[in-house]
């Protein structure tokens, strides 16, 4: 499959794709209330649009490959002084429903960015000030990165004995350095164009250990194209959507500037 950058909406893109075609997906859906491109009458509605683009994914995904997503809690805002304010706790409504359309828990990685990031939200801030008990509001410095693999009998050791291009594979082997525990942490990342993009550090990290060169890379929520930027950085390929052509304009652009690395130079020094 080329590489293939989109302006639309996920819910009926990858439609277009043929099924079993991709080998990974990492994404990070919209946040529920995100002033400048959410538009989600109410909750259930939020989580059923997500439904549908987690069953499309898994009819792209090929047999026992990853899906990865990333996704916070976030806070309603009250509305007045009188009323509390409320969180969503996003991470666990969106597992019960990839875990229901098909596929298997395999890893929860807590990304952690340096306490700094946290206080510019705002939580906490009251506590920091008066210290009474019950207004303790611990200062948010953490995002879920959730792992998940299609459901299927197959072993991952299936998928190394398989596949068609062994030297591919021996040189997709990741070097040291690499992350040993569930905690990485990485600092957040901001791009003038986009409100939530993600560190590269952090997709490049995804990609390399859940794909191998050559591979497929599907984000459906692609925003600034942050994966697909990491997808051609390794040697793989990518698929991206998201539903607002200036985003996508700053994909184009974004990946356009960086040479695609060629999968059969890459990695430059075998491990
Ligand atoms: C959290 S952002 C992703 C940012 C991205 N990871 C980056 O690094 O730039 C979510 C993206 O989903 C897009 N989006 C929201 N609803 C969509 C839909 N129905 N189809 C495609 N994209 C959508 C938004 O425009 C937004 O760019």
């Amino acid at each position: 499959m080329a590489d293939t950058i989109r302006a639309g909406d996920c819910g009926v893109l990858p439609r277009e794709l043929p099924a079993g075609s991709v080998d990974l997906v990492f994404t990070s859906p919209p946040y529920f209330n995100a002033k400048s491109y959410s538009t989600y009458a109410s909750y259930e509605s939020y989580l059923a649009s997500m439904r549908r683009v987690i069953r499309l994914c898994r009819r792209v995904l090929s047999e026992g490959r990853f899906f990865v997503l990333n996704s916070l809690p976030i806070l309603i805002a009250r509305r007045n002084l009188g009323e509390s304010s409320r969180r969503l706790a996003i991470p666990f409504d969106l597992h019960r429903l990839v875990t229901e359309e098909g596929f298997d828990f395999i890893d929860d990685i807590i990304w952690r960015k340096p306490e700094g990031a946290g206080w510019s939200s705002g939580r906490g801030r009251r506590f920091a000030r008066d210290r009474n008990p019950l207004q303790y509001k611990a200062v948010p410095v953490t995002e879920y990165i959730m792992v998940y693999r299609k459901t299927t009998d197959k072993l991952i050791d299936w998928h190394l004995r398989h596949h068609p291009d062994r030297e591919m594979v021996r040189r997709s082997r990741i070097p040291d350095g690499y992350e040993k525990t569930n905690v990485w942490d990485i600092p957040p990342a901001s791009d003038p164009r986009h409100p939530a993009v993600f560190p590269l550090e952090l997709a490049e990290k995804i990609v390399r250990y859940y794909s191998f060169i050559g591979d497929v890379v599907l984000d459906p929520f692609a925003g600034t194209g942050t994966v697909g930027l990491a997808a051609a950085l390794l040697a793989r390929r990518y698929v991206l959507f998201d539903a607002k052509p200036e985003y996508v304009a700053a994909a184009r652009e974004r990946i356009r500037a960086v040479v695609k690395i060629d999968r059969d130079d890459f990695p430059p020094h075998p491990v």
